[in-house]
């Protein structure tokens, strides 16, 4: 078995981002950058990684850390070697040879900003150095919009790479060149410690290039590999936020493309947004305007009419999730209908057939099958039985100011509207609350309770105004 091992360069600030948070993490509709390249490495299980961190090093490698912990990213032996100042991605490579010490095989150095990357490529890639052995080999791509890229310099016949040159390194001629470099190369170790430590900083940004090292080797007369890769897009590096852009519609179009082919219907895949961990049965409609985040799951036959945001959030089957609700960590039940205009907060637990409609806000809230809340309600930390109607305008007052307190409802009740809810507070079942009740004691089953002052009525009555006064 060959050795194999990876230098992810990450240092970088991305001043052409403009932000304060470092580029690699920069998300894209799902994860951020370095996620996805390191995905993508993962898939070649190599003995060990070595992420080159510099600006924001703490956030950087705690975003890793805690990736790899939960189980999102599966990679051996990982380190953060430190850039100390960014002085090019020839000295970030530099930067990570301390932690390869003892390393003879062949390296893969990624850019974290090339989020696009596939394991195949990745995989074809080493076999083609391998089998070529060649010094180094990288990933080309001949793009329609070549600028900000590095351009593959190649000989007169067209077989051999010279060297790469730098977009604002490039004579007028170069920079018509279509042919760019990606960014990922598979380089033999020891050429690269041997390479790395003559490459200069003599170009226009004054920075160590590690893209030197392609000249180095074929001065030294060793052979480099160019290889083309045929999945469109796979080149997109992000250097600004229309790069983002054009990265994120890449990731969309992919997986609307699949959903529709697996017999989802979205009926405007354009303003759909769909992270990477939703799961989403045939025989699902989304409406537009959607965003479907986290470990969603959407379940055979149900419905999302449009303008909503689903996170962490199961939808059983033949559940109708109607115009502009937003939900999260919760679960709608079979044949469940909420909103229009519905917040369902963490803990929001809707079983079977329940309705929960306009401008209803539930949070750590469970409502039994066949329970309804049709209007301006607030359902917080409160356990529903089955069959409970709650009145419009209903309100759990579940906070004293210092602590949250529980309602329990349960089977058959009644709640009246314009009811208050003051928790701790159970109704036994069966129970009716008159409208507009205040409620601050618990209320046995099969009972009535109201708390509506009596309406005082004066016959014969007329306004000041009216009498002229
Ligand atoms: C680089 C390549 C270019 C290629 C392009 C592909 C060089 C000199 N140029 O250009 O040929 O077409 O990628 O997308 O390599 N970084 C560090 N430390 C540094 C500088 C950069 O770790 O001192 C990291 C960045 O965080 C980033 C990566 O290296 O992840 C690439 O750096 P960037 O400045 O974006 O290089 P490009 O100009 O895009
Ligand atoms: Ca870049």
């Amino acid at each position: 078995m060959e050795r194999l091992a990876v230098i992810v360069l990450a240092a970088g600030q991305g001043k052409r981002m403009k932000s304060d948070l470092p580029k690699v993490l920069t998300s894209t509709v799902d994860k951020p950058l370095i996620c996805h390249t390191l995905s993508a490495i993962s898939a070649l299980q190599p003995e060990q990684v070595a992420i080159v961190v510099g600006h924001g090093a703490a956030l950087v490698e705690e975003a890793v850390t805690v990736a790899l912990k939960a189980g999102e990213l599966c990679l051996p032996s990982v380190s953060f070697p430190r850039q100390e100042s960014q002085r090019g991605t020839g000295d970030a490579a530099r930067s990570a040879l301390p932690s390869l010490r003892g390393f003879s095989g062949t390296v893969i150095i990624i850019c974290g900003d090339t989020p696009l990357v596939s394991p195949q490529t990745l995989s074809a890639m080493i076999t083609a150095h391998r089998r070529e052995c060649a010094a180094i080999t990288l990933l080309s791509a001949v793009v329609p919009e070549p600028r900000g890229y590095g351009r593959i310099i190649r000989d007169a016949s067209g077989d051999l790479v010279q060297k790469i040159t730098e977009c604002r390194d490039c004579s007028p001629d170069e920079r018509l060149i279509r042919e760019i470099n990606t960014g990922v190369y598979a380089v033999d170790a020891d050429f690269l410690a041997e390479s790395l430590s003559r490459i200069t900083n003599e170009n226009a940004q004054g920075e160590y290039y590690l893209t030197d090292i392609v000249e180095q080797a074929v001065l030294a007369g060793k052979k480099v590999r160019a290889l083309p890769v045929f999945e469109s897009d796979e080149w997109l590096g992000v250097n600004t936020y229309l790069d983002l852009h054009r990265v994120n519609q890449v990731i969309l179009r992919r997986r609307i493309e699949q959903l529709l082919l697996s017999g989802v219907n979205i009926l405007d895949p354009r303003s759909v947004i769909i992270d990477e961990r939703v799961v989403i049965e045939p025989g699902v409609t989304i409406g537009p305007n959607t965003q479907l985040l986290g470990a969603t799951t959407l379940r055979r036959g149900c419905s999302l009419e449009g303008n909503s945001y689903l996170k962490d959030t199961f939808v059983e089957e033949g559940a109708a999730v109607k115009f502009g609700v937003r939900a999260e960590r919760s679960i709608i039940g079979r044949n469940a209908s909420v909103g229009p205009f519905a917040h369902l907060r963490p803990g929001s637990v809707l079983k079977d057939s329940v309705k929960v409609g306009n401008f209803v806000e539930t949070k750590n809230a469970e409502l039994g099958a066949n329970s309804s809340a049709g209007h301006l309600t607030y359902l917080g930390d409160c356990t529903i039985g089955e069959r409970v109607n709650i009145g419009a305008g209903t309100i759990t007052c579940n906070y004293d100011g210092f602590k949250k307190h529980r309602t329990i409802i349960e089977d058959d009740c009644f709640i009246g509207s314009d009811t208050c809810l003051i928790a701790p507070l159970s109704v036994g079942a069966k129970s009716t609350i008159g409208a507009g009740s205040v409620l601050s004691a618990d209320v046995p089953a099969n009972s009535l309770a109201l708390t509506r002052p009596p309406v005082k009525i004066r016959q014969d009555y007329v306004r000041k105004e009216r009498r002229g006064e």
